[in-house]
């Protein structure tokens, strides 16, 4: 392992911690202003979707993405902790019977499971809503044009046109078979936009030039196609214990993946491929991006 391997493996878990008390203090039992009451078995649904266990790979994207351009650390955190709220939502309901129909989610019964399908749906619900609580909320200083731009961002990455659409179409794919181009589209789509939102959020929220902007935009395109590449092929190699989910589901629902299409030689080789192309990407900005560059490497060789 390289040392910015090491670094990145480090860095990943501290800032897993940070989130997790982020996560922690946003999903507390206190009514907040404005607020009436918080259920307790919708609080205890929304705690166990979100404050059980997780990579926080999307909340590191932007952490890491904010440093590179000298941004605010408690600004990024709290934009994480709000992304990691839809990430959340988005298992709870890619879980329920009528989507994925999965029992098992982080080692865990899913939500629906262990609550009911009624609270995992409100669950969902409140995530996404507490998302966007928790950028605009006047703890999250910032600039309102920099509050703005990341609330507009992060609604294009997750709704209709982005994680949302794109789920709608994964469920599609089971019965009419997409073409390779709509393969490519639906996963940058349901997994791909919010990873381009995690490492756009960070150029955000710094106030990044354009080109820089564009440029973490397009890193978060790259990584974020690898990731669903890499996630369909452990589910067809990886076993249920190591993923904390279960696996070979793909193939029995009939997915769409480019994995059932073109095979696993090719799926690995197509992960190396995203990951030079991300590397050449970065290269403008030297060893300052190498933890950044780690992730990329993680998102490719990833066991879990
Ligand atoms: C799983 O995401 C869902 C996909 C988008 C493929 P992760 O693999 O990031 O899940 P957690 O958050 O670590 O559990
Ligand atoms: C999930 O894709 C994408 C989401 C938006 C949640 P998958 O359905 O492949 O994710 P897993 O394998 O259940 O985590
Ligand atoms: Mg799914
Ligand atoms: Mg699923
Ligand atoms: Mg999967």
């Amino acid at each position: 392992m390289s040392q910015s391997d090491t670094l990145f493996q480090t860095r990943l878990r501290d800032h897993a911690e940070m989130v997790a008390t982020c996560l922690t203090g946003l999903l507390g039992g206190d009514p907040q202003s404005d607020e009436i009451v918080r259920p307790a078995p919708l609080l205890a649904a929304m705690r166990h979707g979100v404050l059980n266990g997780g990579k926080r790979l999307r909340p590191f994207l932007v952490l890491e993405s904010a440093a590179l351009f000298g941004g605010s650390a408690e600004v990024a955190l709290r934009v994480g902790a709000a992304l990691e709220c839809i990430h959340c939502y988005s298992l709870v309901h890619d879980d329920l019977p009528a989507m994925d129909d999965d029992a098992l989610r982080r080692g865990q019964p899913t939500v629906h499971i262990a609550y009911g399908e009624a609270n995992a749906i409100l669950a969902g619900d409140s995530l996404l809503t507490l998302a966007f609580d928790s950028l605009a909320a006047p703890e999250t200083v910032t600039e309102d044009s920099v509050k703005v731009a990341l609330i507009l961002a992060l609604s294009r990455a997750a709704g209709l046109g982005g994680m949302a659409g794109g789920q709608a179409l994964d469920l599609m794919a089971e019965s009419e078979q997409p073409d390779e181009e709509g393969i490519v589209r639906l996963q940058a789509m349901k997994t791909g936009a919010l990873i381009r939102f995690a490492c756009e959020a960070g150029a955000i929220l710094s106030k990044a030039s354009a080109e820089d902007r564009a440029r973490l935009r397009r890193f978060g395109e790259i990584i974020g196609r690898a990731f669903q590449l890499a996630d369909d092929v452990l589910d067809l190699t990886a076993d249920a214990a190591t993923l904390g989910k279960a696996t070979g589901k793909d193939a029995d629902r009939g997915k769409a993946t480019l994995v059932a299409r073109r095979g696993l030689d090719w799926a690995e080789a197509e992960l190396a491929r995203l990951v030079a192309e991300a590397s050449a990407l970065l290269a403008p900005y030297g060893e300052r991006a190498d933890v950044l560059l780690a992730a990329a490497r993680f998102v490719a060789n990833r066991r879990h």
